[in-house]
């Protein structure tokens, strides 16, 4: 297969949150086209199964060369715990994930002490994976995981207002305050649309890290070095593609990133 530099990006997520990708590779990457998926119907992917999780990323991996993506973007961290390097051996297509040792050497060394907290799904947490590419760079951190799937379906429906809201992210981050967390990843891409509420509840003495911005930069870097840019000078607008509730991905999409979700489509991914 012979990758093209006027193909498309391709961005997958269960739904909203990997918008918070699309918009840093936006910035930075303005000329590319994007096609965007959100598997809404299969939402939320972060209390499955290993299996499940493993097989729902291959499939939709599988989709997006269908539809000759150059470049496959895993804004999604529960379907980033599946092992990028046997992905990327399946596939002759780049694959950058979240949870990605060259993403998470963009910002490691930016830590305040060796305190580190993370936030996630329950699949995110429980895999480990972050606390294995943290181990491999800087034996000294000790990272501290909080399982917050609770919060993400009600991102994913916009309800951030509830009080329901409040004390579910009130006892996700509280645990890590007691254990004198010094940074936090927010290592679901969900949560990056709540990062200012997450600031406010820790305090300045804990520094907050969103990893899609260093996904975009990574995410140039590795298209430059393929000489996969898109040399055009056209500008895009990205296709939207949902497995479920349209209407609702565009509502909550454009709540929580002000974006005008135009080009959104309906699709049946399953035995496409
Ligand atoms: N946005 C996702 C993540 O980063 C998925 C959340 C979910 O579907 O549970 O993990």
């Amino acid at each position: 297969m012979i990758l093209e530099k006027q193909a498309p990006i391709a961005i997958f997520d269960s739904g909203v949150g990997g918008l918070s990708v699309l918009i840093e590779v936006r910035k930075i990457l303005p000329y590319e086209k994007i096609i965007y998926l959100a598997d809404k119907k299969r939402h939320p992917f972060g209390t499955r199964s290993k299996n499940e999780i493993e097989k729902i990323t291959d499939e939709i991996i599988n989709f997006l060369i269908s539809k000759n993506a150059k470049l496959i973007i895993i804004a999604c961290n529960t379907a980033s715990t599946v092992k990028l390097d046997d992905l990327r051996a399946k596939y002759n297509v780049p694959i950058i994930g979240m949870i990605d040792i060259e993403v998470i050497s963009k910002y490691i060394n930016e830590f305040t002490g060796n305190s580190v907290g993370l936030i996630g799904t329950s699949a995110t947490v429980n895999s480990k994976a972050y606390d294995d590419i943290i181990k491999k760079l800087n034996t000294d951190i000790k990272l501290y995981s909080k399982d917050c799937s609770k919060l993400v379906p009600l991102v994913e429906t916009g309800k951030i207002e509830s009080d329901s809201f409040k004390e579910a992210l009130n006892n996700c981050l509280s645990p890590l305050l007691s254990d004198g967390i010094t940074n936090l990843i927010i290592g679901c891409t969900h949560f990056s649309f709540i990062i200012e509420r997450i600031k406010d509840l820790l305090g300045n003495n804990v520094n907050v890290f969103n990893p899609p911005r260093f996904v975009a930069h990574y995410v140039k870097e590795k298209l430059s070095h393929e000489g996969l840019l898109n040399n055009s000078r056209e500008i895009y607008e990205p296709e939207y593609l949902v497995t479920s509730k349209r209407d609702e991905f565009i509502n909550t999409g454009h709540k929580m990133t002000s974006l005008d979700l135009k080009n959104v489509k309906l699709i049946k991914l399953y035995g496409f």
